[in-house]
């Protein structure tokens, strides 16, 4: 019976998975929602008492290059990552743990906002980690970022991710706990290429919103910029036809002496 229940409940998490949509953005990939991360810097400021305390905060001793023998890429930084455990079913019930893979921002502002593993945990008694992105947050490794730059990367991201989920299995003796890695947009991208690099680590994989074939030659490149294009002329014509006829404005200016330093003023662009 017990057997029973448990693979019905994969059944519905795998329903999940294959229903949950993707749809295609751009190679600079914007964030899911409106919510500003640049503005959290303390998480304990700005992550509600009621989510923060149960939340367990975790840094792990990441290696810096995975695919390198040289002496420098055993080099180490912090990682952080985040445990919420009031809904585990625990190692003994082999329950799941929901993975949930940082992408470009620092983790506090997902951890805030995406309700989907909290909503769902208690259903499947998941432990839920949240890991955050190598470069980000207070996951940053030291020394020079000119020096450090070519350790960034997806690969290496993913091999991060795959190392903090095997270290904490053994850790919390979780072996035959089955895990699933989720993410969103960019991180549902690092998801969908976790599970298809790290079989024998994630049982599987939700990509939210994840245009994991949108790269140059792999699919037509206009996909993106027509659905833009269609969101912003459902909601005005006149304002989709405004848009249209500034590209051209913007290149002739663009392309003058200076041109882009008026348009970052115009534009009150950052530095
Ligand atoms: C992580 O590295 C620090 C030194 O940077 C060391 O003091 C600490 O013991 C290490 N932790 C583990 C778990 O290896
Ligand atoms: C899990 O199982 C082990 C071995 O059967 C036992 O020693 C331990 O107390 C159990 N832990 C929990 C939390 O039930
Ligand atoms: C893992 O184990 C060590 C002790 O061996 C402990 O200090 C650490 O907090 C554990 N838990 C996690 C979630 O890393």
């Amino acid at each position: 019976m017990k057997s029973i229940a448990f693979s019905s409940r994969w059944l519905s998490l795998s329903l999940l998975i294959l229903l949950t949509s993707v749809s295609a953005i751009p190679h600079n990939i914007p964030r899911l929602g409106v919510f500003d991360h640049k503005s959290l810097r303390d998480p304990s400021d700005t992550i509600p008492a009621f989510v923060w305390e149960d939340l367990e905060t975790y840094f792990y001793n990441q290696t810096l290059d995975h695919f390198n023998y040289n002496p420098p890429s055993y080099a180490t930084f912090k990682q952080r990552y985040v445990i919420n455990s009031k809904y585990w079913g625990g190692a003994n019930e082999s329950a799941p743990i929901f993975v949930y893979l940082g992408a470009e921002a620092p983790i506090d502002g997902d951890i805030q906002f995406i309700g989907f593993l909290p909503e769902n945990a208690p259903n499947f008694k998941a432990l839920i980690v949240y890991i955050e992105h190598r470069f980000y947050g207070q996951s940053v490794p030291l020394g020079p970022v000119k020096e450090n730059q070519g350790y960034f990367s997806s690969a290496q991201a993913i091999a991060d991710y795959a190392e903090v989920i095997l270290y904490l299995k053994e850790n919390l003796s979780a072996q035959k706990s089955p895990v699933i890695v989720i993410g969103g947009s960019y991180g549902g991208m690092l998801a969908s290429w976790f599970r298809l690099k790290y079989p024998h680590v994630a049982l599987g994989a939700l990509a939210a919103s994840a245009p994991i074939l949108y790269f140059d030659d792999i699919i037509p490149q206009n996909g993106y910029y027509s659905i833009v294009t269609k969101d912003f002329q459902e909601v005005s014509e006149s304002c989709y036809e405004t848009i249209k006829q500034s590209w051209s404005v913007i290149d002739e200016v663009a392309s003058q002496p200076n041109g882009l330093s008026i348009l970052s003023q115009r534009f009150n662009t950052c530095s």
